[in-house]
């Protein structure tokens, strides 16, 4: 059987080395091989557990979150509410869930799915089965009209290009051959200006490696026009960086550990933080406001997670009480979730801002 391996060496024989995008992108989405195409990673049996997986509170309180901001967008109706990357499904369920505690608001919504793992699509085609969603490719076959866009651990999973400066000028990192026809990184012979690099990193020291993630930009721009356009929001929750970080974030994940993102491709995920920096120039439109980035801790404290698990403790038996204790304690402490992963939300600019940033 061909792997996709193979598929990959044939390639670089025949065109030379491929950008790290092209090689996160066939790694990740090749319709037969790619690592999302084939299976359910998530959970305990998977390779990596997610936040809504931990508990329902994140989902629930995403929901109220985007109620809210239906109500400071004038209540329309009807409301896509889209989900980039939903993965089993769980958030939008809990968010479903969570959100018919205003009827008029659950009755409004129309739900989008922009998801391009078939396996995955099965999973939440079971999960969201009474909503009617309607699944998208990419985010540029959404309707037309007011939304509210939620992504968690979405923008992570979107190829990157690596830059690195060797005396005083950029070459791109590529995937090419080793003699024994491994992959291995090559660079591209230098470049004598890079627009891609921002100015902040133009005299960066010998060594210095950038990641730039185009496919990012691109969709929260082409999303914060439709807001700016029809009016929304959207809260995007990933790991990352508030911008200007150099240094490499790409890796693999397999079995909850990490793994040699070369190796195997199509059998571990591959990810690179997310650079919330980049990611607020790409939103800032004439007619949207960006917030944050903010600690994914603080956030979820600000929504009432703390209130949230104590009303689900009072009715819990002991093995429960702990199970809610700790999924509170993963989902906001500093050492587990809390820090390194990252809230920020676009809003029309004339809509107060959204809940969490009050004061930000
Ligand atoms: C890490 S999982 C996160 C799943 C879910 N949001 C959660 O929090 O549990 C990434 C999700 O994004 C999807 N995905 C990855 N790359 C994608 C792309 N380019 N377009 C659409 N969906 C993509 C995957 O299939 C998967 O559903």
């Amino acid at each position: 059987m061909i792997e996709l391996l193979d598929i990959l060496r044939r390639e670089i024989r025949l065109q030379g080395p491929i950008t790290l995008a092209r090689y996160m992108d066939l790694s990740l989405n090749h319709p037969h091989h790619g690592y999302y195409s084939k299976q359910d990673p998530l959970g305990r049996a998977g390779d990596f557990t997610t936040a809504p997986e931990i508990s329902q509170m994140f989902g629930e309180l995403i929901g109220l979150w985007a109620c809210v901001v239906w109500q400071q967008i004038g209540q329309p109706n009807p409301i896509n509410l889209v989900e980039l990357g939903p993965g089993r499904g769980t958030l939008m369920a809990d968010m479903l869930r969570a959100a018919s505690i205003a009827p008029s608001f659950r009755e409004a919504i129309a739900v989008h799915l922009v998801e391009t793992s078939p396996a995955l699509r099965a999973v939440q085609t079971e999960a969201l089965a009474s909503y009617k969603p309607r699944w998208h490719d990419n985010d540029t076959t959404l309707p037309a009209g007011p939304l509210i866009i939620v992504a968690n651990e979405f923008f992570d999973a979107l190829p990157i290009r690596q830059f690195e400066r060797r005396a005083s000028l950029w070459h791109e990192r590529l995937v090419g051959l080793a003699e024994d026809s491994q992959l291995c990184f090559v660079l591209s012979p230098p470049q004598s200006a890079n627009p891609m690099v921002p100015d902040s990193h133009k005299n960066a020291p010998e060594g210095t490696i950038v990641e730039i993630c185009l496919a990012a930009s691109n969709i929260v721009t082409r999303l914060a026009n439709t807001i700016g356009r029809y009016g929304g929001g959207a809260l995007i929750i990933d790991y990352g960086h508030d911008g200007g970080h150099a240094g490499v974030t790409f890796q693999g994940v397999k079995d909850h550990r990490g793994h040699p993102p070369l190796a195997r491709p199509g059998d571990a995920d591959l990810t690179a933080y997310v650079d919330f920096g980049a990611l607020s120039i790409a939103a800032n439109t004439v007619y949207t406001k960006t917030y944050g980035p903010m600690a994914q801790g603080v956030f979820l404290q600000k929504l009432g997670i703390r209130e949230r698990a104590e009303i689900l403790m009072k009715g819990a038996d002991g093995s429960l009480r702990d199970e809610i204790c700790s999924a509170l304690a993963r989902l906001t402490d500093a050492k587990e979730m809390g820090t390194l992963f990252k809230v920020m939300a676009i809003g029309e600019s004339k809509m107060p801002p959204p809940p969490g940033f009050e004061s930000v």
